[in-house]
């Protein structure tokens, strides 16, 4: 059976966006735990903003629950498109475009988003532009605050499931200069979280214990060095983390929480800031730029810049609600690939597939 790509004349109205100067687009992510749909002209001014998070109902379990929470989105998403509509005082006949994340994420997560999205282009004949979550994350970086920030940058995206560097050579061209090769750091820091008994998401939890702690306790025997290729592990050092509690657990010993939090969060964060700088600075990059939940960490956004300075590098790391997952980002991202006639996706998009 042949399937119509791009419904009616989808295609054509896409065309015609790339030289238009005013682009209205909705944003639709839903690759986690949290149900989002944003508002977004010209890839940087927010005109509606909207997030539910299932936080509440993933936490009794110590982590996300794909089956819950494909169920939460389905039940979310539809309201959350209204009320975003309604905040920005809009209808579907001033959307230009609608974006969507469609990987990497849960893909039961993901279908949620795609479908829904899919189901918005083909009603109202709205172009439809798929969007890769973690350049979505890269192009929070564009929104409110930070909008003056122009390529090339580098950009770090670190969250639950990714560790990654980029070099953003021009607003749609992304080059992966290197990243973990096994847990991402939200990761460690949600696995150390947990065995701590400390409830999820444990990234803001060790963060917070970290502030009245001393970091006193080298988790390694050998200092670790910075891989040429700017590659990162963190697989170890949640092992090595795991295996001191255990042990001291075993011994009887009283643990310095505060202390651990701190001295875990230093060896996490000063591995990722020299490696990030030392990649910067092989590539000549003049401005690294912060993504991601883990960008919200305390240690991480004040140590970074100071390292950075050192080599004449400065840091952007946007607003807090755009360094988590939101929708924002996501139509921000579409906006750059429409400028450059890129992502239009038809009813044959798949989610989760990269
Ligand atoms: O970007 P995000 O909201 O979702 C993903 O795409 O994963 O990132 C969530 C991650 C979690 O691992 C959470 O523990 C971590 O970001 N995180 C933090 C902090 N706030 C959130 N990690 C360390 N320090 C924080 N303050
Ligand atoms: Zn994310």
């Amino acid at each position: 059976m042949n399937i119509c790509l791009y419904t009616s004349n989808t295609k054509e109205k896409f065309d015609k966006l790339i030289g238009r100067d005013n682009i209205t687009i909705l944003g639709i992510e839903t690759s986690c735990d949290e149900t989002a749909v944003s508002i977004v002209r010209n890839g940087t001014t927010v005109l509606s903003d909207i997030l539910f998070s299932q936080i509440d109902t993933h936490s009794i379990f110590g982590g996300v629950v794909p089956e819950i929470a494909s169920r939460a989105h389905a039940e979310k998403i539809l309201p959350l498109i209204d009320s975003a509509l309604k905040d920005a005082k809009l209808t579907f006949n001033d959307i230009d475009a609608i974006a969507v994340t469609y990987a990497p994420g849960l893909v039961g997560a993901l279908l949620v988003g795609v479908s829904v999205a899919k189901s918005l282009s083909f009603a109202y004949n709205i172009p439809l532009i798929k969007v890769n979550h973690i350049e979505g994350h890269i192009c929070a970086n564009f929104l409110g605050a930070n909008s003056n920030l122009v390529p090339p940058f580098c950009a770090v995206v670190v969250s639950g499931g990714h560790t990654a560097i980029y070099n953003v050579k021009d607003y749609v061209t992304y080059e992966y200069l290197g990243g973990t090769t096994d847990d991402a750091i939200g990761e460690a820091f949600d696995k150390v979280a947990r065995f701590l008994n400390l409830p999820y998401p444990g990234g803001p939890q060790i963060d917070k214990l970290a502030q009245s702690g001393q970091a006193n306790i080298n988790f390694f025997k050998n200092q670790k060095s910075i891989s040429s290729e700017f590659k990162l592990s963190y697989s170890g050092l949640k092992t090595a983390v795991i295996n001191y509690i255990h042990g001291m657990r075993q011994r009887g010993e009283d643990i310095n929480l505060p202390d651990l939090c701190a001295s875990f969060t230093a060896t996490a964060c000063d591995l990722l800031i020299d490696t990030v700088v030392a990649a910067a600075k092989k590539h000549k990059l003049k401005t690294i730029a912060l993504a991601g939940g883990v960008a919200a960490n305390t240690y991480l956004r004040t140590n970074l810049p100071i390292v950075a300075s050192k080599q004449n590098i400065s840091v952007v790391i946007p607003p807090h609600k755009y360094c988590t997952d939101n929708a924002a980002m996501i139509a921000s991202r579409a906006y750059f690939a429409i400028k450059k006639g890129q992502d239009i996706a038809g009813l044959d998009l798949n989610a989760g597939i990269v």
